[in-house]
Formats: C-alpha cells, sequence, structure tokens
C-alpha cells in the first residue's frame, strides 16, 4: 500500500492571513482514510502556519543546500526544521526555468535534505517541445540520472517523486490520465531497474499540472498515480478538498 498524497503548492500566492484562514477551514474536514494533506505557503508563513497546522503538514518551497552564509535571500534547512518544517519541493519547473536552478544545485540539495531528515517532494517534467518529438521518456531519465540516481537505496527510499509535464502547470492544459499513468510506470520501472522492486513499489508518484476537482479521481485512479501537486487549484479550500477526496 502507497502513500496518497494531496500536496498543495501555492507558490508566490496568499498573504499569511489568508493562510491561516485556510487552515482555520480546511482543520477538521474529513478526509478518505489514509489520504495525507501538505501545504506549501510562501516562506514568511511557515513558522506561523507550522504551529498551527492541525491534521496536514506544511511544506517549504525551495531551501539552500548549505547550513549557512553569504547567500542573500536564501533559507537553511536548519531553518526550516528549527520552525517545525521537514517536508520541502525541490526542482520545481519555475525554480528550474525562471530561477535558472541547475541539475547540479537540485542534487546537492537533495543530498542536504536527505541527510538532514527533510522528506523532499522532487519534481520532474518535461517541455511542450519534448514531448511532441516523443522524447519525455530519456528526458525525464535524465532528470533521474542527474538529480537523484547517484542515492544509496535507503536515501532514495525517503523521496516522494512529482511528475510536472512543463506543458500542463497553469496552462489549464492536464496530462490525460493515460499519459499521466504510462510516465509514472516509466519512472516506477526506471526506479525498480535501478534499485529494487520493493524501493519502486514503496514510492510515491504525484502528478502535478493543472489538476482540477474535474480530472482528479480519474488522475487518481490510475494503478501508478499516488496522488497530487495542485498549484491553482489548491488555492480555494473548497477545490483543494474536492481533490483530496477524489481517491477512491
Ligand atoms: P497547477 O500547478 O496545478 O496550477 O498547474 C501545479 C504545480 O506547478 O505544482
Amino acid at each position: 500500500m502507497r502513500r496518497k498524497i494531496a500536496a498543495g503548492n501555492w507558490k508566490m500566492n496568499k498573504t499569511l492571513t489568508e493562510g491561516q484562514a485556510f487552515l482555520n477551514s480546511i482543520s477538521g474536514e474529513s478526509l478518505p482514510d489514509g489520504v495525507e494533506l501538505i501545504i506549501a505557503p510562501p516562506h514568511t508563513h511557515l513558522a506561523a502556519m507550522a504551529q498551527e497546522a492541525k491534521g496536514l503538514s506544511v511544506a517549504a518551497q525551495n531551501c539552500h543546500w548549505k547550513e549557512s552564509g553569504a547567500f542573500t535571500g536564501e533559507v537553511s534547512i536548519g531553518m526550516l526544521q528549527d520552525i517545525g518544517v521537514n517536508t520541502v519541493i525541490l526542482g520545481h519547473s519555475e525554480r528550474r526555468e525562471i530561477f535558472s536552478e541547475s541539475d547540479e544545485m537540485i542534487r546537492q540539495k537533495v543530498d542536504a535534505c536527505l541527510e538532514t531528515g527533510m522528506q523532499v517532494i522532487w519534481c520532474c517534467g518535461e517541455p511542450l517541445e519534448v514531448r511532441q518529438n516523443e522524447n519525455a521518456n530519456a528526458y525525464i531519465m535524465g532528470q533521474l540520472l542527474s538529480n537523484l540516481f547517484h542515492l544509496a537505496a535507503d536515501e532514495f527510499s525517503k523521496l516522494i517523486i512529482a511528475y510536472e509535464p512543463i506543458w500542463a502547470i497553469g496552462t489549464g492544459e492536464t496530462a490525460t490520465p493515460q499519459q499521466a499513468q504510462d510516465m509514472h510506470k516509466f519512472i516506477r520501472l526506471a526506479v525498480a531497474n535501478h534499485y529494487n522492486q520493493s524501493v519502486a513499489d514503496e514510492l510515491p508518484i504525484l502528478y502535478g499540472g493543472s489538476v482540477n476537482p474535474a480530472n482528479a479521481a480519474e488522475l487518481f485512479r490510475q494503478s501508478h498515480v499516488d496522488g497530487g501537486l495542485i498549484g491553482g487549484a489548491s488555492l480555494k479550500v473548497d477545490t483543494f478538498l474536492e481533490i483530496a477526496r477524489s481517491f477512491s
């Protein structure tokens, strides 16, 4: 039995006051058995929200790999853990594309997080032209190889992976359930080949990219889709809850 996860990535949205109101209205709402909720708000909200959150985990959207130092604008893992934040999203395509995060930087972040007991939601995903040229599998394999496959099996097995095709993020265009299933199956097979079958069987693989209440149930019904990393539709309690209740 793999974990079932609905994770909300708020990106640069909501004030702290709005985030706290969201937490108030979502707490106590019932969920299907075993479904885990994660919310990743902006850094400024983390301390307060991590303290107030009941029944869900609060995650950071990024962190640096060094313990401290002259890195203007960055936040360390120790700073996050000190305020009760134990999960972080790494390698989101917006970090890779807009903020020029390289595979090397992401690899260092993954290493530092796993060494310090931080749970990582690692994102991968191909651009549109790669999908159109039918090179998506090779592209994702490249990301696995350069960001993750240097890890030992016991470290790798602490990860959550989010497959987020770039062409589906914030565009309203979702991968079809079959496209998501095929890529998740490909990732799981690559993990089984590189590590072993039990690491692959346990690995939660989330789909991200325009998940909404209308498409979540069909996506989550796919045997290799273990939940979602949800952007726009995680900003409202109602839609986020509806998605979290879409696991069958
Ligand atoms: P979206 O974002 O649901 O708004 O497409 C998903 C993500 O970027 O994590």
